[in-house]
Parts: C-alpha cells; structure tokens; sequence
C-alpha cells in the first residue's frame, strides 16, 4: 500500500471523528505487515482529559485485535494549514510497539510528509530501556 493510499484511509475517517469540544477532526490509518489496516478518529469527551486521539484509537484497536510487533506506517491527518502532527502523548505508545514506524502526516491540502517515529521522538523511552 502507497503512502497516499494509506493517507486516502486516514482522510476518510475525518467523517467519523467526535469532536464537539474542539471541532478539529483528526484520521488516522495503521498498516501492518500482513496489509491489515486499523483505522482511528479522535473522540472526545466531556471530560475533556477523556478524550482519546485518533492515532491513538487506531493503535489500540490494532493491540487488541493481537497485532503488536509488525506495525510498517501510520497516516495521521487533519484538516489544518500546518501538517497535523502526533502529540507527545501518541509518539511516546506509538514508541512502545514500533519505534522505527514509518510516520505520515496530512494536512488540509492533502499534502504529505513522512518522517520516523524516531525523528518525532528521539531518545525515547521504551521496553528496552527497561532492562
Ligand atoms: N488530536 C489527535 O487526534 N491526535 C493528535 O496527535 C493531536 C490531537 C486530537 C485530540 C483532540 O480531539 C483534538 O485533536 C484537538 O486537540
């Protein structure tokens, strides 16, 4: 699967984002080795400490479903002028699974950068800093 392909899936799931708090919707699109994709959007809550983003909610949803070691890229996007970066808090359980991850990010225009996770999070903490 393309980088645009993957990004494509990311853009979709704009549409599904729950964001009535901060009316910025954000998709996201996981690929893993075996071409599985898992999808995210952001939902938020109005505990607004609650909510969870959507990079994030694709991962979970890939951990769950017993993916965990064969993450290849993830699409992030936004509907922004700037390129919808991952916070901090994803790059740090985005590390935990897949510190090599090839990263996307999307904005308004559909215009692409892609980037390592280790890039965006560079000495980052992980299981192997555990041992
Ligand atoms: N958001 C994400 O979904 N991913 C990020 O990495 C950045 C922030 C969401 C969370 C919240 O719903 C909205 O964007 C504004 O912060």
């Amino acid at each position: 699967m393309t980088d645009r392909e993957l990004a494509e899936l990311a853009y979709s799931m704009l549409s599904r984002s729950y964001v009535p708090y901060s009316k910025f919707p954000v998709g996201a699109a996981l690929l893993c080795a075996d071409g599985t994709v898992f999808t995210g959007c952001n939902v938020e809550n109005s505990a607004f400490g609650s909510t969870i983003c959507a990079e994030r909610t694709a991962l979970v949803k890939a951990v769950s479903e017993g993916h965990r070691d064969d993450f290849v890229k993830l699409a992030v996007v936004g509907n922004s002028t700037d390129f919808c970066w991952p916070c901090g808090a994803c790059r740090q359980m985005l590390y935990e699974f897949a510190p090599g991850l090839e990263v996307i990010v999307g904005n308004k225009d559909k215009e692409l950068t892609v980037l390592r996770l280790t890039d965006l999070l560079p000495h980052g903490f992980g299981p192997k800093g555990m041992d």
